[in-house]
């Protein structure tokens, strides 16, 4: 399997980095032309200067205090707000006096998963159920993935539809347990979207060559193309999976990072409530959201949750006993999740600055993907299509110089991965390869994320300009 997010070119930027520290340390001069690596290769926010927000790290901080040493401390109120020690004593009662070292249900802490009830019925509104014993809090999002895929693919004729370019978690994974991939081509000159014409193509080549396709995975907003679905789409392809009885593990991971007014973002549940087959009981669903994006950034804390709906009750007591056999998702995360799910009631007295601190994160990511993109589209023979959510940037190099492709060929790499090494080596700036994440024959380019500081970005953006100029003249 690949994982193209920490491959070649990552373990050559840790390379550098040591190097560029070794000398510095030394007083040494350097052979290199910049200081640092800019690390834009995965999306780690904290890992590039985000700050986590404030008030649910104080309410973690006392959970997990010796109750004397935080909520009961005589002078707990001179430091903390009082909002985070009331919902840091409401958690450890929920926490049922095991305190956050103990292993939870394997599903997670019951109060939290009642949490992630009460922000899916915000998001999607009342009407459209939930049950908390259809979610399992999981160590982000990949982990409830993982499981998932696990009970999906029985053998190795089992086929998994997955976007073109697709986040890697999914290619590894269905590699790693044996079954087909099953790739759908994302239009990228129409903004990544996705066409039914190209879903029932690529079902019907699968199934003539013998696969037995049963799940479909949709990414949205997108990673890594940073697309958002409509509306119309969304009920496109639940419709698609129900007509084709295929599972549709929907990846929503970015679901709070929107930048354009206009593209809201529609779940996979409420499309399948809003098209009637929750009623009938016609599609199965198993949503993912991560404490690890949004303005939360917790990649660390390993945070997340899976929602099954319209699952048969066997099969979720087999995903149950799936759950159970890594005991439970760390606390921590658990925590985490609550609090992401709910944060301060406007009354409280961390209200306000905790909206202040997420509007300000959202909005230097807002502006960030803006002069990224904006930034790489100015390059001549780069094209990108707008960053409308997530934290990436995919452009398309147009105009790869074929000496370059040849070269390497010859070094048996990938033209992209041959082009990251080199805007590396130049610049310190660490991409991943387009063809980590899947794309049409004959297309290059990589990914870039937008989550180092305003001032890495436009330095990025500008180096990318020049090294782009010396690659094409070298290869011409
Ligand atoms: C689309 C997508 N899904 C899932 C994940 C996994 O995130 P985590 O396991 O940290 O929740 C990522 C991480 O970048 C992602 O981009």
């Amino acid at each position: 399997m690949e994982y193209a997010v920490r491959g070649t070119v990552v373990i050559a930027a840790d390379r550098i980095n040591d190097e560029l520290k070794a000398e510095q340390s030394m007083g040494a001069e350097s052979k290199y032309k910049f200081q640092k690596i800019i690390y834009t290769n995965i999306g780690n926010p904290q890992s590039v200067g985000q700050q986590p927000l404030t008030w649910p790290r104080q309410v973690l901080a006392l959970i997990d205090l010796p109750d004397e040493e935080g909520i009961n401390h005589p002078n707990i109120q001179n430091i903390f707000p009082s909002d985070a020690i009331a919902r840091a004593r409401t958690i450890k009662i929920g926490l049922g006096g095991n305190g956050s070292g103990a292993y939870s249900h394997s599903k997670g802490i019951k109060m939290f998963r009642e949490d992630v009830c009460t922000f899916l019925q915000n998001r999607d509104g009342i009407d459209v159920p939930t049950d908390v014993e259809n979610i399992f809090l999981s160590n982000g999002a990949s982990a409830a993935i993982f499981n998932l895929l696990t009970s999906l693919i029985a053998d190795n004729k089992c086929g998994i539809m997955i976007p073109i370019p697709q986040y890697p978690i999914y290619s590894a994974s269905v590699e790693q347990l044996g079954g087909q991939k099953v790739g759908y081509y994302l239009d990228e000159k129409n903004k990544w979207n996705l066409s039914i014409d190209e879903l029932e193509r690529s079902l019907k080549e699968a199934l003539e060559n013998g696969t037995n396709v049963v799940a479909f995975v949709l990414i949205n907003p997108g990673n890594p193309t940073g697309a958002v679905l409509t509306k119309q789409t969304v009920q496109d392809v639940v419709k698609f999976c129900s007509k084709h009885n295929l599972v549709l593990l929907a990846d929503e991971v970015y679901q709070e990072n929107v930048y354009n007014e206009q593209d809201k973002f529609y779940s996979c549940k409420r499309a399948a409530y809003d098209c009637g087959l929750l009623e009938t009981n016609s599609i199965e669903l198993a949503s993912f959201h991560s404490t690890s994006k949004g303005v939360f950034g917790e990649c660390g804390r390993r945070g997340g949750y899976m929602e099954l709906t319209g699952f048969d009750e066997n099969i979720k007591n087999q995903l149950y006993k799936l759950a159970s056999a890594s005991l439970c998702s760390t606390v921590n995360g658990q925590c985490m999740t609550s609090l992401m799910c709910r944060g301060p009631s406007p009354d409280d007295v961390s209200y306000e600055s905790h909206e202040k601190e997420k509007l300000d994160i959202f909005n230097s990511l807002k502006k960030r993907s803006k002069i990224v993109n904006d930034g790489l589209n100015s390059i001549d023979g780069f094209s990108c299509q707008p960053a409308q959510g997530a934290m990436y940037c995919f452009p398309s190099i147009d105009n790869m110089p074929m000496k370059a492709i040849n070269e390497a060929a010859e070094q048996n790499i990938t033209p992209d991965t041959l082009y990251a090494l080199s805007l590396l080596e130049r610049t310190g700036i660490c991409v991943v390869p387009a063809s980590g994440f899947g794309q049409r024959p004959g297309r290059y380019g990589f990914r870039t994320t937008f989550l180092p500081s305003e001032d890495d970005m436009a330095y990025s953006v500008n180096a990318m300009k020049d090294h782009h100029k010396e690659f094409c003249q070298k290869y011409a």
